[in-house]
């Protein structure tokens, strides 16, 4: 037998429903809040990845799938949409459109080569939100507070927003530089990722889950005492923003972040839900204004998040371990000969269209099996057809709780059914 590829599940039954549901209240929310539809490739060229999420990323060093195709070119499934939607900005020239900000959201899935875990996959899917224009705080507060109600909406307790603020170049070099000159005495105590981090990337190290407790993270300068008076200014704006929003925001002093393209705010969105361990953020996002440039595009300041979908249907299967969420149908049509089949058929496209859901049986069941169907199905309504009854242009209905039986005109089904389901 063939089995999946390690790191990847398929989606059914009830994660589909949940995966549905999730994917249609951010979509839903997205609409609310103005954003617009954007569909981008899996898989893009390989440099795409590499100049925006970052040369020395965990993602791009140690976690995305590389191939070449037939063609020679070198390609890359995506690890995360930001890159791509960047991309297709300037590709298709949104920033000459008299619509500004541009504003897009876009669902899919994303590859990384991560060690799998309950929550942590190879194949995950994102549904995200880039806001490309904008230099304004509040349209960090917006794409925030996106997130935060479509998290609400699905019933999510205990959620919080850690936000930090990167500040600008001047600010981060300055950070950068008194950064690694507390960490280098204790360089040779730390991981040997740290180790490859304080050459590449030092603000990484703060986010070092081996290291997190050790004394040199612990006692390190905080970003915050390196802001210069704009990066400071800008920060504090987002966070009123957020306090006007009734947004629960808590400010993380060693938040970073593992992608290379930020600056200024930075979120994750946390749950407090043990299952998860340290996968327990289901979304993170932040502002990227230098990207659009670094790509070869006109600067165009930018903000976003992108939340984890496979990580949300396994905290909303645990808020409703108790309830059954698998809906049942309006109607069961029973059929048995020919003549009944062929009335099941029609008379289940004319439900169809007038959206009632409705199923019929295609396997020549006996009527008694397709009684028990009815019922897995949790069907409402029955409709039994017979020869007989058709013959006199009647067809007779069972409501499935009460088991009352009715005859109804056959040119009245249609409405029959519409006003009793
Ligand atoms: P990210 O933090 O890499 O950010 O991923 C966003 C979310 O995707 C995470 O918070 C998590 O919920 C989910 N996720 C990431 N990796 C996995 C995995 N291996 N398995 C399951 N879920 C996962 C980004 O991707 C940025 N593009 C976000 C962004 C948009 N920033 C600005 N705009």
């Amino acid at each position: 037998m063939i089995t999946r590829p390690k790191g990847t599940y398929d989606i059914y039954g009830e994660d589909a429903k949940y995966y549905n549901y999730i994917k249609g209240v951010f979509t839903s929310i997205s609409e609310l809040y103005n954003y617009n539809y954007i569909r981008i490739p899996i898989f893009e060229d390989s440099s795409l990845f590499h100049r925006s999420v970052g040369e020395a990323s965990d993602i791009v060093t140690k976690e995305t799938y590389d191939f070449k195709d037939r063609g020679d070119r070198d390609l890359t499934l995506r690890p995360e949409g930001t890159a791509g939607v960047v991309r297709a900005y300037i590709e298709n020239k949104m920033y000459g459109d008299v619509n500004q900000p541009i504003k897009l959201y876009y669902e899919g899935t994303m590859y990384r080569y991560e060690k799998p875990q309950t929550g942590r996959y190879r194949e995950l899917t994102q549904f995200g939100v880039e806001a490309l224009g904008s230099d304004d705080p509040m349209q960090d507060a917006e794409v925030i507070s996106l997130a935060y109600r479509a998290m609400e909406e699905m019933g999510l307790e205990n959620i919080t927003v850690k936000i930090n603020s990167l500040g600008d170049k001047e600010s981060r070099d300055n950070y950068r530089e008194a950064l690694k000159k507390h960490i280098e005495p204790y360089l040779n105590d730390l991981c040997s990722d740290c180790q490859n981090r304080f050459k590449t990337n030092p603000l990484r190290i703060l986010d070092c889950k081996v290291d997190k407790e050790h004394e040199a993270l612990k006692t390190a300068p905080k970003i915050s005492d390196y802001l210069n008076e704009e990066s400071r200014e800008r920060f504090k704006k987002v966070l009123e923003y957020l306090t006007y929003l009734d947004i629960d925001y808590e400010v993380d002093d060693n938040l970073v972040r593992g992608l290379d393209y930020y600056e200024h705010t930075v979120f994750e969105i946390v749950a407090d839900m043990e299952e998860l361990g340290n996968a327990n953020t289901v979304g993170a996002g932040g502002r990227y204004n230098n990207l659009v440039e670094d790509l070869e595009g006109p600067a165009t300041p930018c903000v976003g998040f992108a939340c984890g979908i496979d990580r949300l249907i396994i905290i909303l299967k645990e808020l409703n371990k108790d309830r059954d969420i698998m809906s049942g149908i309006d109607v069961y049509i029973t059929a048995v000969n020919e003549e009944e089949k062929l009335r099941a058929l029609t008379l289940a496209q004319d439900l169809r269209l007038s959206e009632v859901k409705c199923e019929i049986d295609t396997l020549n069941r006996t009527l008694k099996a397709q009684f028990k169907q009815a019922d897995r199905l949790k069907a409402r309504i029955l409709i039994l057809l017979n020869s007989e009854d058709l013959k006199k242009g009647i067809i007779t209905v069972k409501d499935n709780l009460t088991h009352e039986e009715t005859k109804v005109d056959e040119n009245e089904i249609l409405d029959y059914i519409i006003s009793n389901i």
